[in-house]
Parts: structure tokens; sequence; C-alpha cells
């Protein structure tokens, strides 16, 4: 029996918005996407839901995937990870576009739909156009029994319960690490990651829920950072490698809540425009946590403060290079580069959502939005 309620009749608990809860519930959240996943000693990584198609996809040319919106976003972790861990090609792609040229699709390629609430109009015309062409479709999906999985040859339930705020949170996190559990198990089939490293990077994975309870408990201070910014009207976001992607997600999450404009950009290419905005008004929110890029990242800083623009950065903990550097620093706990997105993340949803309630926002139902597009 189908038991409908009402948003006002779910509970919100302790929390004033639904978007704050789903933040908060991260940990468990991640928990769930892997449980029963992971075996107690970091050796094995078991997705059944795909085990019947694995062949495919270690054998598989290249893959793609086709997403909308934040889930989009969480495919570009995707590529990262494919591509590192498991070296095969990736294209990520948004499902619109897609459906709407003529792709190359081959027998050989692997599909991958993302999509928290599986119900996407454009994402569930674009796989349902790649199965005609003989493709293996994969679903990332959340809700179970939706359209998106129903339509795919095999794929991983996310499990991060219902996500009722319109802004994704929980819901990426989680498609986040079945990204990564997959990019892990298809790199130790294809010969790509050895024992150890393999060991090793489920043991980061799984480290991961109580290092954002860490991060959960810096929420008093990110929230009087966020103070300091309520009024901007501009923003930008800058990240690389495995932060680029999440810093297209920060400026997501800002537009879509706080009704700021706001950019993501990979730092890189902040000299090919976006630097000729900053000036003392411009916040500019950077991904700096310790990995192969951090150098370069440094001299973005460096680059955006030479300019006036005003610096939050969300470094690994302890950095104190950036910390003379920026006007302000958010630290995250250590972690390997890869799960780094999962940590780094949650500071700029909490930025978002406190921005959007200054602002007086309707921050589960922000105007012009819904939960699910089922139209084009
Ligand atoms: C809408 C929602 C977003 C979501 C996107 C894709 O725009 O507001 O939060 O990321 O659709 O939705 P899906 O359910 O396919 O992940």
């Amino acid at each position: 029996q189908k038991v409908s309620l009402s948003i006002d009749e779910i509970d919100k608990g302790p929390y004033e918005h639904f978007m704050l809860k789903e933040i908060y519930e991260q940990p468990l959240s991640i928990e769930d996407t892997f449980r029963g996943r992971i075996s107690m000693d970091h050796s094995k990584i078991f997705l059944g839901g795909i085990i019947d198609v694995l062949p495919q996809i270690t054998q598989a040319n290249r893959i793609i995937i086709l997403a909308c919106g934040t889930s989009w976003h969480a495919g570009l972790v995707g590529e990262y990870l494919f591509e590192e861990f498991a070296r095969i090609p990736v294209e990520v792609e948004y499902a619109s576009e897609f459906r709407y040229r003529n792709p190359v699709i081959n027998k050989d390629d692997v599909i991958i739909a993302i999509s928290q609430s599986g119900e996407t109009a454009d994402t569930l015309a674009a796989i349902k156009m790649a199965k005609e062409q003989g493709a293996t479709i994969l679903g990332i999906c959340n809700v179970a029994g939706s359209s998106i999985p129903r339509e795919t040859h095999a794929g991983v339930y996310t499990h991060a319960g219902p996500e009722i705020g319109v802004a994704s949170t929980k819901a990426f996190t989680s498609q986040v690490t079945v990204l990564t559990m997959m990019s892990m198990l298809l790199g130790k089939t294809r010969g790509f990651l050895s024992k150890e490293e393999y060991t090793h990077l489920v043991g980061e994975l799984t480290q991961i829920p109580d290092k954002i309870r860490t991060i959960l408990q810096a929420d008093d201070e990110i929230k009087k950072i966020s103070e300091t910014y309520q009024h901007a009207t501009n923003a930008l976001y800058l990240g690389r490698g495995y932060l680029f992607p999440v810093a297209l997600e920060g400026a997501l999450k800002l537009k879509e809540i706080s009704y700021i404009h706001a950019e993501g950009y990979p730092a890189a290419e902040m000299k090919h425009g976006p630097i000729a905005l900053i000036d003392e008004n411009m916040p500019v929110f950077v991904l700096a946590t310790k990995d192969k890029s951090y150098e370069k990242i440094v001299s973005n800083i460096q680059e955006v403060k030479a300019r006036n623009g005003k610096v939050i950065a969300i470094v690994t903990k302890g950095d104190e290079v950036i910390k003379k550097m920026a006007d302000h620093v958010i630290e995250v706990p250590d972690c390997h580069e890869a799960v780094a997105p999962l940590l780094t993340v949650i500071p700029l949803q909490f930025i978002s959502y406190h921005i959007a309630v200054m602002r007086g926002c309707n921050v589960d139902q922000p105007r012009n939005l819904a939960k699910s597009v089922t139209v084009e």
C-alpha cells in the first residue's frame, strides 16, 4: 500500500530545515551506502547489483556518464576516479545534450546514468536511446523502483534515504561513494590497483563518515564566516583535479538556494576570464587541500589576493601556509585525494545553507526549482 505524506508531515527532527537535516545525516547516509558492500578487512568490495554485468564493465571501451544537475557533478568526480583507478576512458555528458545530438554509441560502451530521483526526463530518455543502440546501461539512483532503474540492465542504489530538500546534499555524497567503490572494484579487477593500494583506499573510504562528523562540529564557525558574505552579489569557486567538480557543486548550491550568482571554475582557468571580475567585493572559495596540485592552488590564491579578492579556503587540518594568505580557512581532516570531494563539499553545503537562511530564502523549496524534473 502506498503511503503519501506531505512535506510538513515528514519529521525534520531538531533541524529547522530538511537541507540542514540532510547535511547532518551524511555520516549515516554514506555508511548506509557502503553497508554490506565492504568486507570487514577492507579486502573486498561487493556490488551485488552489477555482478552479472561485471565482465562487460571490466572490458568496456569507455564509460559514458549521463546525468543532470548535482548528479552530473558527481559524474565528473567519477571521471577522475575511473580514469585514475581503472584506466577506462570516461565521458561525462549532460543527458539533455547527449540525447539531442547524434552521439556515437557502441556495443562495448557502458553507460552510467546517475539520478537521485530516478525520474529526470532527460536522463531517462538518454538511456533509452543508448539502450536501443546496444550499450550496457547501469544506474546509480536513490529512489528504489523509480523509472531509471527500471530501464537499466543493472545498477547500484545509493541508499541515502529520502532527500526532501530541493538542493541535493546527501544524495551527492552517496553517489560519489558508489562511484568510488565502483572505480576501485574495477581497478582491482582490471589489475591496475595492487591488493595493498586497494585495501588502503577502501580504508580511506570507510574513514569518511567519522571525518565528516569532525567537519559538522565546525558548523558554528562556518556560520560566522558565512555572515561576512551574506550580502555578496557574486562568488567564485575554484578547485583542481578531484576538487574541480566540488567547485561546480559549491557554486550550484549557492545559486540554487541563496540566489547569489556564483561560478565554479577549474582554478587554472581563472586567468582565462574570471580573474577580470576579482575585486575587494568578490568572495573566492578555494578548495585547497593537500594533494598533487597543492602548490598550484597556493599560487592561484596569491593571484586572487593580489587583486584584493576575499579568499575562503578549504584546507587540510594544520595547513599554516594558506592560513597566512587567506581571509578565512575552514579545515577538513587529512585524507587521500580521491576521497577529498566527500569531505570538502560539506563546508560548501553549510555556507550556502547559512547564507540562504540569512537572506530569508526558502531553503527547502527555492523559487523556480523542482526536486525532480520530469519534463523537458
Ligand atoms: C533537479 C534538482 C537537483 C538535481 C537534478 C537532477 O534540478 O533540483 O537537485 O540534482 O534535478 O536530478 P536527479 O534526480 O536526476 O539526480
